[in-house]
């Protein structure tokens, strides 16, 4: 494997990570150089498992805000930075706290059960009666009372590929991931058509359109295994570019095919690069920026996501 990494900022970073007793926890979209250090390199769902188990004092969190959020949620007690405070969400941003409130008083009359996926604000968790991740959406949402209506918050596209699958019907709250949504019908046709035996694995964050062409729509963590399970050798990547460091790390043998020029299947989330090798060290020298919030909304928000854990062993 090329080695891309600094040898002395690396070397730096797993000092202070000794020194700290600290966890480093990267999500699939993070550079190779951050997944190379990591302790430990996953999606939204397992993150939030390793999180919730380690021992460490500090959490390191290499992902989006909300992400980092969700480990001081259910690890109160460690300290928890990222390496920039302003790595937000495309799909967070679109369901404010103050606007689902408000949108649940007006539409009370309809009791609704809500389902937030993980990608959004502690405000939101603290309104909703379960969390949901891409890998394990469909199980929560079987899992959801049959006599209440539930309300899918905020991801569009997660909640319609989550009703094709069940065949439950839901009311869409209309977020979507500006990453995702870029993708089109006609770029992946470019692509299958350069590599038509490639098999096509998209996350569910994509429109209809593109997921109809996948012959896989699943989650990161889903797409590893996917890929190393199937009895094909060449996969087109559907969806944020870190994945494809995660790939080729773990199913070496096998080619993952990001698009060609302008035609591009795998994008950049301006979010999750934010993140680099200095501000992780940065944030380790300093524990800052930490991540903190009030405890009664930490409070509220940790029912729904744990429930989602206990659903989701
Ligand atoms: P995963 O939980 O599938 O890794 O998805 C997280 C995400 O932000 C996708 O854009
Ligand atoms: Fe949010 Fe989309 Fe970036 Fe995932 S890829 S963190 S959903 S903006």
């Amino acid at each position: 494997m090329v080695k891309l990494t600094t040898p002395s900022l690396a070397d730096d970073i797993l000092r202070l990570k000794k020194e700290r007793n600290a966890v480093i926890l990267a999500h699939n979209y993070q550079s190779r150089e951050i997944q190379e250090l990591a302790d430990y390199v996953g999606d939204s769902l397992g993150l939030a498992y390793k999180a919730k188990e380690t021992s460490a004092d500090v959490i390191a969190f290499c992902g989006v805000h909300f992400m980092a959020e969700t480990a001081k949620i259910v690890n109160p007690k460690k300290i928890v930075v990222l390496p920039d405070a302003n790595a937000g969400c495309s799909l967070e941003q679109s369901c404010p706290g103050p606007q689902l409130e408000k949108f649940l008083q007006v539409n009370a009359a309809k009791n609704y059960y809500v389902i937030a996926y993980i990608n959004c604000s502690a405000a939101v968790k603290a309104l909703s009666d379960c969390i949901c991740t891409s890998g394990n959406a469909v199980r929560i949402v079987q899992a959801a009372p049959m006599d209440r209506l539930i309300l899918f918050v905020p991801d569009q596209n997660l909640g319609a590929w989550v009703m094709e699958q069940t065949g439950r019907k839901m009311d869409l709250w209309q977020g979507s991931c500006y990453v995702h949504v870029e993708f089109t019908r006609d770029s992946i046709n470019a692509i299958k058509q350069q590599h038509p035996d490639a098999k096509v694995v998209a996350h569910p964050e994509c429109t209809y359109a593109v997921r109809l062409l996948a012959d896989e729509v699943c989650s990161t963590e889903k797409m590893v295994s996917y890929c190393r399970d199937s009895s094909s050798s060449a996969f087109i990547i559907v969806t944020e570019s870190g994945m494809l460091h995660r790939l080729e790390r773990e199913v070496p043998d096998k080619k993952f095919i990001p698009g060609p020029t302008g035609h591009c299947a795998c994008a950049d989330c301006r979010y999750m690069k934010m993140n680099t090798l200095e501000k992780l060290h940065d944030c380790l020298l300093h524990l800052r920026p930490q991540v903190n919030l009030p405890e009664d909304v930490r409070l509220r928000a940790e029912k729904p996501i744990l429930r989602m854990l206990e659903l989701s062993r």
